[in-house]
């Protein structure tokens, strides 16, 4: 049976890739249609933030590669995944592409289906559990409360505010009024922080990073937005992590 949210397209191959989205790193978040994709499954190409501990219980035959992209450091080239999924869906073989959180937020799931389509090869999609809601949320945090925040917004801090191929208008987000949620951002969280100050919001707004969400190893450092960047450096967390600024921050504590 096909899952209600899953998204399927035809190609002209006679295998298939599957996107699972796996959430953020507990194999027990991961979703039963994505535990049925990997069940059918004869090859798996891995991300190190998916649940990995998931693969383990594969049978033997399945072929599990692995494709992780270490931030600043080694990494698959995301042609060289394109091509792989491309092989193997050719060679008629039933393609999971399994990656952490949810594919389509910053998780290049997009892409990966555009190059699967362009090759005539069929792909569906899964969707998962992303770490931009999970990892606020198994802190106790919810990136939406009543009376507190009326949304939030999710963006990447993998490029610095001010670097010219910034496009985040991080001012803006000074003044939403809503939940800032930010990922990839720890190398830059300092003047993420900073940004959002000088755009205005109040620097005493709390902040707070979920690194290792979902892992023994999970942390939380609560701070304000002024002091959050410190606080995190002295605590020793990094990557992979979520920061969380706005009122909801304080909750859950
Ligand atoms: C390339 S993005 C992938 C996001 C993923 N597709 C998702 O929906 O969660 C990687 C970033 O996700 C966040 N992330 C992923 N897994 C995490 C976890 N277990 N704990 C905290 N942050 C996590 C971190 O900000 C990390 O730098």
């Amino acid at each position: 049976m096909r899952a209600r949210n899953e998204r399927a397209s035809k190609g002209e191959g006679t295998g298939l890739v599957t996107l699972v989205g796996g959430g953020p790193s507990d194999p027990a978040l991961l979703t039963l249609a994505g535990q049925a994709a990997l069940a059918e499954a004869d090859v798996v190409l891995a991300d190190r933030l998916g649940p990995v501990a998931a693969l383990a219980d594969l049978p033997e035959h399945v072929e599990v590669v692995d494709v992780s992209k270490i931030p600043y450091g080694r990494s698959t080239a995301q042609e060289e995944i394109h091509r792989l999924l491309i092989e193997h869906a050719r060679a008629g073989r039933r393609v999971v592409r399994l990656k952490g959180g949810d594919s389509f937020v910053f998780g290049r799931g997009g892409e990966e289906v555009e190059a699967c389509q362009a090759a005539g090869v069929a792909t569906r999609v899964i969707p998962g559990v992303t770490s931009a809601v999970s990892a606020p949320e198994l802190a106790g945090i919810p990136v939406t409360h009543r009376g507190v925040s009326q949304g939030f917004t999710v963006v990447s801090g993998h490029v610095p505010p001010g670097h010219p191929t910034s496009t985040v208008d991080w001012s803006a987000l000074a003044r939403s009024g809503v939940t800032v949620v930010v990922l990839m951002g720890m190398r830059n969280l300092s003047r993420i922080a900073e940004a959002l100050v000088d755009g205005g919001l109040d620097p005493a707004t709390p902040a707070a990073v979920v690194a290792d969400a979902a892992r023994p190893s999970q942390r939380v450092v609560r701070a304000t937005v002024a002091a959050i960047a410190e606080q995190a450096q002295e605590a020793g967390v990094g990557a992979p992590a979520v920061t969380v600024v706005g009122a909801v921050a304080a909750l859950g504590a």
